[in-house]
């Protein structure tokens, strides 16, 4: 089966290094497992919210032992939106001291990330943006004020007066957010300083900023607080910190430290580098953490990026990478994942896809949310086992894709019958198809996840099996839930012959097309996976009405998205339309004018398009009387997200 690595035997005693006592300052950690700093959008205008307290304490209860807050703000400057939590406001510290207790309570301390973003215009700041020098950000070309000496002396202090009232609260220390391109990175960086005063030219210089805040949070909040400082490994830009100058930025900070952290990127193409998608392969950057962490001369160092099974965290620890294991996608997806290590219940942990799917969601404002982890920040997240339903009723789920198949594993524990109807001999439906593309290969994690969780319950699976409305009213259920999914529709007036991208993958992606014109009225990841492996074999040139791509993808992903399509030498045609494919030519329409033009050559159109609901059994089932509820694609053509929270929700409504 499928997921290997995550159904991996093993326990506490199988990850020795991994569940040792770590010293991190004054504190001693129970285990080796951090909850990287994450941002959840849980804060409402800019006050903390019971479900951004409970993100941390169901992570501490579920085995982590250090939790990273996400980027507080530490001066107004630095307030990006309105869901950022302020630590400079009195305003916060009952919230503060209620997450600090709870985490503490569950045998794990707390860290606040402490931020200011600088020049940089992620997400529109209000007071922003406030510079460095006067170089652009990367991102939105904004030119920022230059601050003067004594505007960073009032940022200094900020971030001191920040770091004491989370000591105040019960904080165990606080983390600069030296990363990622924000006011620290920009300062420590040669790419973005160009000042020629005390803060900038010689690396002596581009320190003594961070040095200072550091040293004045060691004199306001005394040696047993822990400071950390989050910085670039590589921040992928030339003439930035590249490991060599992260070595040498480390040396010369390494004793005002109590730990370093390794991130790689910045906001500007090597984003992508940041929050490495499914398409980098695992543990990418332990080689650099490796390589720097001897200039920490002894303080912990933090490794993350893409760390997914307590295998890989084990090994990197044995391997001399790093002291501690940074994650955030791993325990955004299960809180539990230390706990199930420790007991040896690697197989029941809940792999992440590394999709970025959460990722691009704060960064759209709006909270976080994860494709397959319905209960993410609730009260109870953590260990959550669906209530039993009051009485067991008949269940017949249609259509075992991500959907049906969480429809029927939530309502089988809740003690229903359920029987479970699917038209491949395998689960995942359209899932597993796209998992065989390039770069979705962890979508086979979850998919044996699905399926290991779901065979655990007592659903009657019924597969190799396309259910009829006889079939179901054979087993006179009490419930119905129709999950049969979706399929792409031809492209509007279009003449011609082609396939669907969906056909073109069922079909084995062969193609001896020299010329493919791939149609993306679609605009998510999967398109472009298709659109990977078509450049693989042909000459591909994808057309698509809008004037960007990628459009449904997050932002992070979208460069890796750009940078294969051109490296493959995809031609990109934009605000296009197919009219006719016949003698091998192609015509297309460019959406605004109307205007045509011809491409010749052209073997094969594929489209990937709206899809059109497979939801044909609902008539005749509720003709005959059943209660029938559409989940997924089956009830509205969406994404992955929809559709297992949609086959969750179902079950738990029965
Ligand atoms: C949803 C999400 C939110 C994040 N928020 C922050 C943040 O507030 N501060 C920060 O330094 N890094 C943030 N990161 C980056 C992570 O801390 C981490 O460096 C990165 O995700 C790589 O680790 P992983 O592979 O374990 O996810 C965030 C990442 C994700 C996916
Ligand atoms: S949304 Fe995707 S990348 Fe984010 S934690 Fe969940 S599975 Fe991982």
């Amino acid at each position: 089966m499928a997921g290997s690595e995550f159904s991996e035997t093993g326990d506490v005693s199988s990850f020795p290094r991994l569940f040792s006592p770590l010293q991190i300052g004054r504190r001693t950690l129970r285990n080796r497992i951090a909850l990287s700093a994450t941002t959840t959008c849980y804060g409402a205008r800019n006050r903390i919210t019971d479900r951004w307290i409970d993100f941390l304490a169901e992570r501490a209860k579920g085995g982590a032992a250090m939790l990273i807050t996400e980027i507080l703000a530490i001066d107004p400057a630095a307030l990006a939106s309105p869901s950022v939590i302020t630590a400079y406001e009195p305003d916060n510290e009952a919230g503060f001291k209620r997450a600090a207790e709870a985490v503490e309570q569950h045998g794990a301390c707390l860290i606040g990330q402490l931020w200011h973003p600088g020049r940089q215009q992620l997400w529109s700041p209000v007071f922003s943006p406030k510079g460095i020098s006067d170089q652009p950000d990367a991102l939105s070309w904004t030119v920022p004020h230059v601050m003067r000496t004594d505007e960073l002396r009032q940022v200094a202090d900020a971030y001191v007066a920040a770091a004491g009232r989370l000591k105040t609260c019960g904080f165990a220390g606080v983390e600069l957010h030296a990363a990622h391109g924000y006011l620290l990175t920009q300062i420590m960086s040669p790419w973005s300083n160009q000042r020629s005063d005390q803060y900038g030219g010689s690396l002596e210089n581009r320190v003594r900023f961070v040095r200072e805040v550091a040293e004045h949070i060691r004199q306001a909040c005394g040696e047993h607080f822990v400071v950390g400082l989050k910085m670039p490994g590589e921040e992928g830009v030339d003439g930035g910190i590249d490991p060599d100058e992260a070595m040498r930025i480390t040396a010369a900070l390494a004793r005002h430290f109590d730990y370093f952290a390794y991130s790689q990127g910045n906001f500007s193409l090597s984003l992508e580098t940041h929050a490495p998608d499914q398409t980098f392969r695992r543990c990418h950057f332990l080689d650099i953490h490796k390589r720097i962490r001897p200039a920490a001369q002894g303080a912990p160092v933090m490794a993350l990026g893409r760390i997914a099974t307590p295998a890989e965290a084990e090994r990197a620890i044995q391997d001399g990478a790093c002291d501690l294991i940074g994650l955030t996608r791993a325990l955004i997806a299960d809180a539990d994942w230390p706990n199930k290590a420790r007991d040896g219940r690697v197989d029941d942990i809940r792999p992440s896809t590394y999709d970025n799917f959460a990722w691009g969601e704060i960064h759209a404002g709006k909270p976080l949310a994860e494709v397959h982890n319905p209960q993410l920040g609730l009260k109870g997240e953590s260990a959550w086992q669906p209530p039993r339903a009051q009485s067991s009723r008949r269940v017949v789920v249609v259509g075992a894709g991500p959907a049906g198949v969480q429809a029927a594993r939530i309502a089988a524990e809740r003690g229903h019958a359920v029987t479970l109807f699917g038209a491949s001999r395998e689960i995942g439906g359209k899932l597993r198809r796209e998992a065989g593309l390039p770069g979705c290969e962890e979508f086979l994690h979850l998919i044996a996840w699905m399926e290991r969780q779901l065979r655990r319950t007592d659903a009657r699976l019924e597969l190799g099996l396309r259910a009829t409305v006889a079939d179901v009213l054979a087993l006179a259920p009490d419930k119905v839930i129709l999950a049969a999914g979706s399929h792409q529709r031809r492209p509007a007036n279009f003449l011609g012959e082609g396939v669907s991208a969906r056909e073109w993958v069922e079909g084995g992606r062969t193609t001896r097309a020299q010329c493919v014109v791939l149609f993306d009225q679609d605009h998510a990841a999967g398109t472009y996976a298709v659109a990977d492996a078509l450049a693989k074999r042909s000459r591909l040139v994808l057309l698509t009405p809008r004037t960007q791509i990628a459009r449904q993808v997050n932002y992070c992903s979208a460069i890796g998205i750009h940078r294969r399509l051109y490296a493959a030498g995809v031609e990109i045609v934009l605000a296009a339309e197919p009219v006719s494919l016949g003698a091998r030519v192609l015509t297309w329409r460019n959406v605004f004018t109307g205007e045509t033009r011809n491409i010749a050559d052209v073997d094969l159109l594929v489209w990937s398009t709206p899809r059109i609901a497979d939801d044909a059994l609902a008539e005749p089932l509720r003709a005959a009387g059943l209660d029938v509820e559409l989940v997924g694609d089956c009830m509205a053509p969406r994404n992955l997200i929809c559709a297992i929270h949609e086959g969750e929700a179902a079950a738990m409504e029965i």
